[in-house]
């Protein structure tokens, strides 16, 4: 490309490409069961995930799904939903292992909080294992709203279906957010560990799920070549963004308790934010990984209430226009409060307090209807310290960035700047670019293959400890008690890069967000 963005080829391999599944273990036999199994994730995200680990040859023979809701289906009938509604979002699946999942998945109709229904599950759930060998260990995925958690633990418990004897496992994957604030978390986290011990909760971030963000672990400490620039002396500072062009689609009743802020911070954000931040784990293994991935949420310098809007920015979208279509404002969407504060855009500054970071400022970001998809991380260098070109016209150059792109374009870009040719000194910013679709074959995959293997493993590294948990929600703690009585958040259009406070934010410190075309 001849536009001032150069892109390094990457060199051919035999084949021009690098498969990219590494070998691993069979899972152990076992039925998985899966509560609130009519909702969208069991149909949109965990069959297919599971028809994938079929075709990977990863899930062994002995082996079911036990889906349970209050919604009408028998094995038949939620079997055929599943296919309408793989068909209905044009999920990408092998057809033969998808076949063969969905003759592995029954349903037993219940409420979640009636007794007598985990009665009949626990039947089911015997025939089931019974009928494909599957042996004594359940996997429990509570794919429901965040305040039955705690009633559905207890009553596994009280059905006996949560100890572990006799060599059986007994495992529970939550999903977030676990808990609505400190307190809710800590209590929530009481309330299951009166039944379950933690090597027994999975609680899962689906971030983690991501390659891309896998990498991140791999590209930091595989290499010898970041890691001596990876701190406070060479960084000028950080930039994470989460952006989506999606609203809140159906889901305006638990958005509007949630809100940006919960919603994607404490989760997603910190978790990209602990694996760019942390020191190399002494060994691969989930507690040493967690380890130093906490140690980076308790190093975050407090925020103080009273600082809120030096440090946070907080933002709703209105109506707007993305890729021409008319797009409603946020409070005009189901679900929504048409006076409502909740915030769909929120910002922060943070600082993390130790020696590889102190005084190198970690910007976060996300928001729905921003004008373009993309998660990354960028890093953005510091100018060099002595200027050289002081006397050309080559006085300040554009920071070099590396960029990581989680998504939707997986991979990493690095930008410098290069003399254009010809008489004079004049630079331009150039890119090296890699892309994952250009080096490896991977499989179609929705993410949540490794983390339903990795369970079935007893693999907990790519889950959340509890004491993750609490950190991340200690952080915005200030931030959610400044917002007791919250004023309405600065106001965005929809499919714009959200509110121009957020800008300011950036700019009081001589600093912009990157530019998503550069
Ligand atoms: C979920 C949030 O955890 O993550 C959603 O609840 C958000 O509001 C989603 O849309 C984003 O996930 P992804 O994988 O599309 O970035």
């Amino acid at each position: 490309m001849i536009t001032g963005e150069n892109r390094m080829q990457s060199p051919a391999t035999a084949n021009g490409q690098v498969k990219a599944a590494a070998p691993r273990r069979i899972a152990d036999p076992c039925v998985l069961v899966i509560f609130g199994a009519s909702g969208d994730l069991t149909a949109r995200k965990l069959i297919p995930a599971l028809a994938n680990l079929t075709r990977d040859k990863l899930l062994p023979q002995e082996f079911a799904v036990v889906g349970f809701a209050r919604s009408d289906y028998t094995d038949e009938t939620i079997r055929k939903r599943l296919d309408q509604e793989a068909e209905k979002f044009g999920v990408d699946i092998e057809r033969d292992a998808w076949k063969q999942i969905l003759q592995r998945v029954y349903y037993v109709c219940g409420a979640l909080d009636d007794a007598g229904a985990y009665r009949s599950l626990t039947a089911k759930i015997n025939d089931v294992a019974k009928k494909h060998g599957a042996g004594g260990n359940r996997l429990y995925y509570l794919a429901v709203a965040p305040r039955l958690f705690g009633e559905i633990v207890g009553q596994l418990g009280a059905a006996g279906l949560a100890s572990e004897d006799s060599g059986r496992w007994r495992r529970v994957i939550v999903e977030k957010p676990f808990g609505h604030d400190l307190p809710s978390a800590r209590a929530l986290d009481a309330e299951i560990k009166q039944v379950l011990n933690e090597p027994q909760i999975y609680r899962i971030d689906h971030y983690l799920g991501k390659e891309t963000v896998q990498n991140l672990v791999v590209f930091r400490f595989g290499n010898s070549i970041f890691e001596p620039l990876w701190n406070r002396q060479y960084i000028d500072h950080v930039q994470i963004t989460a952006a989506e062009t999606i609203g809140v689609e159906h889901r305006g009743g638990y958005y509007e308790t949630a809100g940006a802020l919960r919603d994607m911070i404490p989760s997603h954000l910190f978790q990209l934010m602990a694996l760019t931040a942390m020191e190399s784990p002494a060994r691969l293994d989930a507690d040493a990984m967690r380890d130093e991935e906490v140690k980076v949420l308790h190093a975050v310098h407090a925020l103080a209430p009273e600082h809120a809007s030096d440090t946070t920015v907080r933002g709703q979208y209105g109506a707007g226009t993305l890729a021409g279509r008319h797009l409603p404002g946020y409070r005009s969407e189901s679900g929504v409060d048409p006076q409502s504060r909740t915030e769909t855009y929120a910002a922060l500054k943070l600082m993390i307090d130790n020696w590889r970071w102190a005084g190198t400022p970690f910007y976060l970001r996300t928001g729905k209807r921003l004008a373009r998809r993309s998660t990354e991380i960028a890093i953005v260098f510091k100018q060099p310290p002595f200027q050289l070109f002081r006397d050309t016209s080559l006085r300040r150059f554009s920071p070099n960035e590396l960029v990581l792109n989680i998504q939707p374009d997986e991979g990493i870009s690095l930008r410098f700047g290069a003399k254009v040719p010809g008489a004079g000194m004049r630079q331009e910013a150039v890119k090296m670019e890699f892309c994952y679709n250009d080096y490896f074959d991977a499989s179609v995959a929705t993410g949540y293959e490794r983390l339903l293997h990795d369970c079935m493993i007893g693999d907990q590294t790519l889950f959340r400890r509890a004491d993750m948990v609490e950190a991340a929600w200690r952080i915005i703690m200030p931030l959610l008690d400044s917002q007791q009585e919250p004023s309405r958040p600065a106001q965005y259009v929809a499919g714009s890069w959200g509110p121009r406070e957020a800008d300011e934010l950036m700019r009081r410190d001589g600093r912009y967000w990157r530019n998503f075309d550069s």
